[in-house]
């Protein structure tokens, strides 16, 4: 388990094949019945995974805030081949941010149990999205998780002098500084 979750990162290069639909329903699945507050499930997913759709959602999503776009940008080739679209149905009571949270947390670790990587996305144009995903009235977008088959590395790193920011090596694979265990153990009673 820990070996998993050492290597279920954010990935953001891509090979070009595709993600079985199983998969990616599984991922669904997964955040379908992830613990929520008070059991009240107001999370609603589409998944884009038509090559047309996938395109459309490409320049609506925006890639790694700490590096400049040359680096943290997939260029076309490297590009996610599938989205999964996390939303919040506000006609139901008990919205909740921790909700999304295990939400997503549960559908990426799904994937990664296949092979497939993912970015949990953000900074996203919201207004074009939800235009382009024709979401109904109250049906708020929360975020888009990128899913592919990755095709670079991802590193976890010790963080020095409190130094988050990530950073890719000379293959290109990404460094992800993490505070270590005793700056964020304060102690054990
Ligand atoms: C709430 C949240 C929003 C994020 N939004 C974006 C985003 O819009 N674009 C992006 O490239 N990465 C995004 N990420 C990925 C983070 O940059 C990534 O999780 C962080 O650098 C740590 O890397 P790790 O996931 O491998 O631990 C997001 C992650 C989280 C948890």
């Amino acid at each position: 388990m820990m070996e998993f979750l050492r290597t279920r990162r954010t990935y953001r290069r891509f090979e070009q094949r595709p993600v079985a639909p199983e998969i990616l329903t599984e991922a669904v699945e997964a955040a379908r019945i992830a613990s929520c507050g008070n059991n009240r499930q107001t999370l609603k997913y589409v998944i884009v995974q038509s090559p047309e759709a996938v395109a459309a959602v490409q320049p609506l999503v925006h890639w790694a805030a700490s590096l400049p776009p040359e680096l943290g940008c997939p260029k076309p080739g490297e590009q996610p081949v599938a989205f999964i679209a996390v939303l919040q149905d506000e006609r139901l009571p008990g919205c909740s941010d921790t909700d999304v949270g295990l939400a997503m947390g549960s559908m990426t670790a799904a994937a990664w149990a296949h092979g497939v990587g993912s970015c949990l996305m953000g900074s996203i144009d919201r207004p074009a999205l939800t235009e382009l995903l024709a979401l109904p009235e109250g049906v708020k977008l929360r975020y888009m998780v990128a899913f592919g088959y990755p095709s670079h590395q991802s590193h976890l790193v010790t963080a020095v002098d409190g130094n988050t920011k990530y950073y890719l090596d000379d293959a290109r694979d990404y460094c992800v500084p993490k505070r270590p265990m005793e700056e964020v153990l304060l102690k054990t009673l």
